[in-house]
């Protein structure tokens, strides 16, 4: 039924676009050349049928069935529903932020991607217009300065970005000390976290540990198990901000076209999947090598910031620890968390995911 219905409003904006089209021919060409004149309009339904033709649409559909925004775990679980995380969580909260520009109350019951998540309405009905429902440029929430345009790109772009930049934590005015008691497993975490120069660890002798965290001007206080960037800074460090580094905001030429290069190619597509073909239009072959090598950098900063108590690395997965660390070991956290998070080992931004490494492997003493 909804398949009819969409199909009756299909034939019903084509007729409009070719009745458009026809009361809207351009001046007639010069003598001789009257074939060519069509492309003003009345090849409307070939562009139409580009998309819309075929299986190209089952194709999509097919291609999507693959991809975790149509799983959208996260997002029927718990972070869809929350109102300060829905914008980017769920299909309702991002349609609500993208037509009211803010998610007013927790959604009820929120559910996963669908097409008309990302695609609307279509507006000039041009071979161009994607009827995204978000398409324009995207001021960054982390800083709230700057601006990314890259077309198609542009609906990734909303979502696919930091929450905050390093500053959401650098910004004591004064000393400051904090409190906490931690037990059970976190007691063995904490027992030798970075408590700053006149920190203290207290056993409290019935498994409970209480820390004194020492928080000077000097110092820098990561108050959460989740401080970082958030889980997808990937236009952030697309566009080379972000980090602490003295190269910044330069997205890297070559892979400058954006998101949809790499990941929706002509086998991915909608799965969103980086696919081998994409890189190779440009690469000899996948430059794995030098992934590997970021990926293996990546980790080494992370064992030296387990070293300080900067974080905690459970087998598996790395986490953020409570602790008072000095502003440059902070900001070798922070470069870490950026690229940890950002997931491509250098691929978005390969001299600026360098740069950040570099930064953080000067300040904890890696060669
Ligand atoms: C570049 C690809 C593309 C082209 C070209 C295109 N469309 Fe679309 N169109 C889409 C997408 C994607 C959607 C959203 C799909 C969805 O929500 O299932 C859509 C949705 C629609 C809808 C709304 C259907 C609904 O579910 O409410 C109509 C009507 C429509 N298009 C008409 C047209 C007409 C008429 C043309 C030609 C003038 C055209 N489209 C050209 C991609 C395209
Ligand atoms: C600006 C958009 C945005 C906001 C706001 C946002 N998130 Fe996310 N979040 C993302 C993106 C994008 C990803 C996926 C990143 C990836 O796959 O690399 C993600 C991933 C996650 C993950 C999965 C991490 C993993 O390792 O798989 C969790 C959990 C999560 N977010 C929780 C939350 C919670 C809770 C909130 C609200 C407090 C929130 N998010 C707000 C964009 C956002
Ligand atoms: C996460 C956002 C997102 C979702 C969800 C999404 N699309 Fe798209 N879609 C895009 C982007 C981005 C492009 C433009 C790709 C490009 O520039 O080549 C696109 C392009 C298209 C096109 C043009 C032809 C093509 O394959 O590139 C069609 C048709 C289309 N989408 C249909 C759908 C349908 C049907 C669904 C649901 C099954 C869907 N889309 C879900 C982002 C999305
Ligand atoms: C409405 C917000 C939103 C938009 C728009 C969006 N994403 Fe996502 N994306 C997310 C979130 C949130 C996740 C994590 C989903 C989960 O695991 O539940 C995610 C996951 C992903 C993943 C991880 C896939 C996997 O299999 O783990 C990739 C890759 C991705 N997105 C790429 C893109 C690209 C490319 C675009 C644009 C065409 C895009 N996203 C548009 C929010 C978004
Ligand atoms: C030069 C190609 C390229 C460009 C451009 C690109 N990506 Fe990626 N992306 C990759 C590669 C390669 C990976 C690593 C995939 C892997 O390890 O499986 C990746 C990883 C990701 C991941 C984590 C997926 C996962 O399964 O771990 C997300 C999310 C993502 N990219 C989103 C984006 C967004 C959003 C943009 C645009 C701002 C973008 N990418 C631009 C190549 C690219
Ligand atoms: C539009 C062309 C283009 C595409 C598409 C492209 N790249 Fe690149 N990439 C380049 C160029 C040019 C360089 C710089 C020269 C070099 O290192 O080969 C580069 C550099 C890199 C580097 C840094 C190499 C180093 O020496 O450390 C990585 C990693 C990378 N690309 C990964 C990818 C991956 C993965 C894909 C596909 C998912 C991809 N690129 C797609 C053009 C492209």
């Amino acid at each position: 039924m909804k398949e009819l219905k969409k199909l009756m409003y299909l034939f019903i904006a084509l007729l409009a676009v070719l009745t458009i089209s026809c009361t809207k021919e351009g001046p007639a060409g010069p003598a001789g050349k009257d074939g060519v004149d069509g492309v003003d309009g009345a090849d409307g339904s070939v562009t139409c049928l580009e998309c819309h033709g075929g299986d190209v649409m089952e194709q999509v559909r097919f291609q999507f069935n693959s991809s975790a925004h149509n799983v959208g775990a996260i997002a029927v679980d718990y972070a869809g529903g929350r109102s300060y995380c829905a914008q980017c969580h769920s299909h309702e909260g991002f349609v609500e932020w993208a037509t009211n520009g803010m998610v007013a109350d927790d959604i009820t019951a929120p559910s996963a991607w669908k097409c008309n998540t990302c695609h609307s309405l279509h507006k000039t009905f041009e071979a161009t217009d994607y009827a995204f429902r978000a398409g324009d440029a995207v001021t960054l929430m982390a800083d709230g300065a700057t601006v990314v345009d890259h077309g198609n790109n542009n609906t990734c772009m909303n979502c696919h970005q930091s929450r905050g930049n390093g500053d959401r934590y650098d910004n004591a005015t004064e000393d400051m000390q904090y409190t906490r008691t931690f037990t059970g497993e976190d007691a063995d975490a904490y027992l030798n976290a970075a408590v700053g120069p006149n920190g203290s660890v207290t056993d409290n002798g019935d498994g409970s540990i209480t820390v004194l965290f020492d928080v000077p001007t000097t110092h820098v206080y990561i108050s959460s198990t989740h401080a970082g960037p958030h889980h997808g800074p990937q236009t952030n460090t697309f566009a080379g901000v972000g980090g602490y580094s003295t190269e910044s905001g330069e997205v890297f030429g070559p892979h400058s076209d954006g998101c949809v290069t790499c990941h929706m190619g002509e086998a991915s597509g909608h799965s969103f999947k980086p696919e081998d073909d994409n890189c190779l239009v440009c690469h000899t072959s996948v430059p794995t090598s030098s992934m590997d090598n970021t990926a293996d950098r990546i980790h080494a900063v992370g064992e030296a910031l387990e070293a300080i108590h900067a974080v905690h690395f459970d087998g598996e997965a790395w986490h953020p620890v409570y602790a008072s660390l000095s502003r440059e070991n902070f900001q070798a956290f922070w470069n870490f968390m950026i690229v940890l998070e950002d997931r491509s080992n250098g691929a978005h931004n390969p001299p600026y995911v360098k740069a950040l490494l570099s930064e953080a492997e000067a300040t904890l003493g890696i060669n």
